[in-house]
């Protein structure tokens, strides 16, 4: 499909899955895709077709290694390789491109790599987890390279000092809330809120709490998820309320920073005012991520990583070569956090959320 820029230039983007082997990621990246208005194909070496039903997922158009290959569209590779440009601030290669990300376990393959024009990572800081759900990184590359093109990173001495807490509200699904709980682990936050009345992650039965959570394996590396209602004392300064259908200015205009801030991500499949929010902090401003396509399928994971990639945009980064500053005692959102946990918090461990 094609897309205008604000310069007039019309451009036509395609987003391509390359081996990517589990059904519901393709199904995600579909969604990825449509959310920005672009095409979406995959290269099918690890049998996903084989995999795939037509009647739940729609048709999956296929592209071959000639196609991807093609000087007239050139590639723009999404990976984590550390030698990447960061996507904050990255631009497409033209009026055209192939935007690729890599399958779950292989990543892109080394051809393709080889021919990208450029290749843009999203900055990780997790411990234990250092990579997003493939369609969760699909729509933060499509998010900086089409929508929110120009959006460079911040530089911050102490950005660790300035990471919001992160309130994830009502999830409507595991799967969803497991991606989410993967990204933010990923993204570097260690506790995260979890209002759960929709009932998908604590108390569920006991299939679905397997695979959400399975046996904890290493205690270093988990992240905490604390079990929150939105109805709890004013304990931040600021609450945040960031998502697509939420009427405000522009995310990318709005603080979200700051340790006495939250961020609150509400999954919007379930429509309420932003005032639920309220008696969280003594002060409640929206925050709107701008997708421009009318009647785009909405999915949590998607928004939820957006919303948390553009924090750490905001968190900012130590200018190259400047070592890590000693953190100053008690400046800290972990704290504020755990005093409005309704219950004990939850220790994931990272293995377990590499499978969402
Ligand atoms: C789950 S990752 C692949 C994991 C990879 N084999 C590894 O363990 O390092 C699947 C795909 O998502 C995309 N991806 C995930 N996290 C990313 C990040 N931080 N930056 C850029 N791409 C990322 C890449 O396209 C990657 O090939």
């Amino acid at each position: 499909m094609d897309k205008g820029d604000a310069a007039g230039m019309t451009r036509r983007v395609r987003l391509v899955g390359d081996g990517v082997e589990n059904p519901a990621n393709a199904r995600a990246l579909m969604d990825s895709a449509a959310m920005f208005g672009v095409q979406c194909a995959f290269r099918d070496t690890r049998g996903l077709m084989a995999a795939w039903d037509v009647e739940r997922g729609g048709e999956l158009e296929l592209i071959d290694t000639p196609g991807l290959l093609d000087q007239e569209w050139p590639i723009v590779a999404v990976e984590t390789n550390p030698q990447a440009s960061i996507v904050f601030g990255a631009t497409l290669p033209g009026t055209q491109s192939s935007i690729i990300v890599g399958g779950e376990r292989l990543g892109i393959r080394a051809d393709l790599l080889r021919a990208a024009a450029r290749t843009v990572r999203i900055p990780m800081s997790g411990r234990g987890i250092n990579t997003l759900n493939v369609a969760a990184a699909a729509a933060v590359a499509l998010y900086y390279l089409i929508a929110g093109r120009g959006l460079a990173p911040r530089l911050a001495k102490r950005p660790e000092e300035r990471r919001p807490a992160l309130l994830l509200s009502r999830p409507q699904d595991h799967v969803e809330a497991g991606s989410a709980i993967r990204s933010a682990a990923a993204f570097g936050w260690r506790t995260v809120g979890l209002d759960d009345s929709s009932k998908v992650w604590y108390g569920v039965s006991h299939v679905v709490a397997a695979e959400g959570r399975a046996a904890a394996r290493s205690h270093r590396n988990r992240i905490r998820v604390l079990p929150m209602t939105t109805s709890t004392n004013l304990a931040f300064r600021r609450v945040v309320v960031a998502g697509a259908l939420v009427d405000g200015p522009p995310i990318h205009r709005v603080d979200l920073a700051g340790h006495d801030t939250l961020l609150v991500i509400p999954d919007e499949r379930k429509r309420g005012s932003i005032q639920r929010f309220k008696d969280l902090g003594a002060w409640l401003e929206p925050a709107r991520i701008d997708i421009s396509v009318p009647g785009f399928p909405y999915r949590y994971r998607l928004m939820a990583t957006i919303v948390m990639a553009e924090a750490v945009r905001q968190i900012g980064f130590r200018p190259a070569g400047q070592p890590r500053q000693a953190p100053r005692r008690g400046l800290t959102y972990e704290s504020t956090l755990s005093t409005v946990a309704t219950g004990a918090a939850e220790e994931v461990d990272p293995a377990v959320l590499k499978t969402f």
